[in-house]
């Protein structure tokens, strides 16, 4: 089977490791792809927003399976045009990535199906806004702008100043789709669901590190760092958060007549009174994916086919290796800001060795070498039986690349470490 993998990040290079190890596999296409999915794949020039071209080129090269990585071109409905063509594609469609794309829709659809989540107001204007935060939760109360906004639509204001300076920055002078939220206090952990709209095939769980800084401080990013699985959600709050939160939304979704297709990652945060929705993405969570994939022992193009078809009801529970993996991302200087570019890179050979494995996300070929193209360059992922030994691993691979412009935290892992 010929397989199209959509995306450029970190993410997408852990997904095309992981398709390119299946025996179903004939071609792996990837768009635009990087330097590390090109050691693995076809990589071609496509624009995912000309949903035409996309499927003129899975028409001409007989492919059997699109996945679509990141959120955008599943916002943007590349799914629908695809399904609308005939070709099986992993990510849900328009409609239903607003679960992504909408928190209100997300907030909405948890109302109607009572799935514990944060109480909030959805509001347009800053007018309402103000009403609302008179009347409802005190401090801390979280803003959120109601759209995609690459990890920085949140805030979370301590005072009524905070809160005025955050309209300021979302209404700023016009009318916006914004949503109050009740503060919930807790552990947060990520877990991932397959489903084809009808069966869930739960797909492992994670931990990420979304502050830029040590002993997370600094200002939010894609994230700096994951482990998977999250011990802290222990198998009897995975088995709530399924029946009490991803269920129910995949029934919503179906009963609305919008199934979802594809990964759920739901963000919890686990509260004294169980685990609440924090928000869902309608895709992989980049770094969690590198670390799932680690940890992945199935495969991958017979599954999320299965996905695509509908037909995840036929397949046992997906395979995880009984170990801890980890990922630490390098990042250009100045990321979260603007990051660095150029910076040259060397060392990803011996930094794979014993096993580690370096995925790609912002980088470039110049010639023959390979130099940082982005905010997030790296990502030096292991495993190992238990987190330290994960973590030592991942530490040693980063220590062996030799990237002057990167850099990475020292302390991912630090909550499960010092319990
Ligand atoms: P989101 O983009 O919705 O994932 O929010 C980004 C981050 O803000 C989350 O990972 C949480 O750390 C935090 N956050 C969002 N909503 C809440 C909430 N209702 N209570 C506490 N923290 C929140
Ligand atoms: N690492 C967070 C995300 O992918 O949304």
């Amino acid at each position: 089977m010929n397989v199209l993998l959509l995306g450029s990040g970190g993410r997408e290079h852990a997904l095309a490791w992981k398709l390119a190890q299946s025996s179903r596999l004939d071609t792996l296409y990837a768009a635009p792809g990087n330097p590390g999915i090109a050691a693995l794949a076809t990589c071609v020039a496509l624009d995912a927003t000309d949903h035409a071209a996309v499927v003129r080129f899975v028409a001409d090269h007989g492919v059997g399976l699109v996945v679509i990585g990141p959120e955008a071109p599943l916002v943007d409905g590349l799914a629908d045009s695809l399904r609308a063509a005939g070709v099986p594609v992993f990510g849900p469609d328009k409609a239903a990535a607003q679960l992504e794309g909408s928190k209100g829709f997300t907030k909405d659809l948890c109302r109607r199906a009572d799935i514990p989540t944060a109480g909030y107001v959805r509001v347009g204007s800053r007018a309402e806004a103000e009403a609302a935060l008179a009347g409802t939760f005190g401090y801390p109360v979280v803003i959120k702008a109601d759209g995609l906004a690459a990890g920085k639509g949140v805030v979370i204001a301590t005072s009524e100043a905070e809160a005025m300076a955050a309209f300021d920055a979302m209404f700023d002078g016009g009318d916006a789709a914004v949503v109050l939220e009740e503060f919930l206090d807790g552990e947060e952990a990520s877990l991932f669901v397959l489903t084809d709209g009808t069966a869930l095939m739960p797909f492992g769980s994670a931990q990420d590190h979304k502050r830029v800084g040590e002993g997370d401080t600094g200002p939010n990013t894609g994230g700096m760092g994951a482990y998977s699985p999250a011990p802290v959600l222990t198998a009897a709050l995975e088995a709530r958060a399924i029946d009490e939160i991803v269920a129910p939304t995949v029934r919503a979704m179906a009963a609305a007549g919008t199934p979802f297709s594809g990964v759920l990652y739901a963000g919890l945060m686990l509260t004294a009174t169980g685990p609440k929705l924090i928000e869902y993405n309608a895709r992989f969570g980049d770094p969690e994916c590198q670390v799932l994939m680690m940890r992945f022992a199935g495969d991958l193009v017979e599954t999320l086919l299965a996905v695509a078809e509908g037909r995840l009801a036929d397949l046992p529970p997906a395979p995880f290796a009984d170990a801890v993996a980890m990922t630490v991302v390098l990042a250009a200087a100045g990321y979260p800001g603007t990051p660095r570019a150029g910076g040259a890179i060397r060392g990803l050979e011996a930094a794979a060795a014993d096993g580690a494995v370096v995925f790609q996300a912002g980088t470039r070929r110049d010639g023959d070498r390979l130099v940082a193209a982005g905010g997030r360059v790296l990502a030096a992922t292991a495993t190992g039986p238990d987190i330290r030994v994960a973590r030592e691993g991942a530490y040693r691979a980063v220590d062996r690349i030799d990237f002057a412009d990167g850099f990475c935290r020292r302390d991912i892992g630090w909550r499960e470490l010092a319990r």
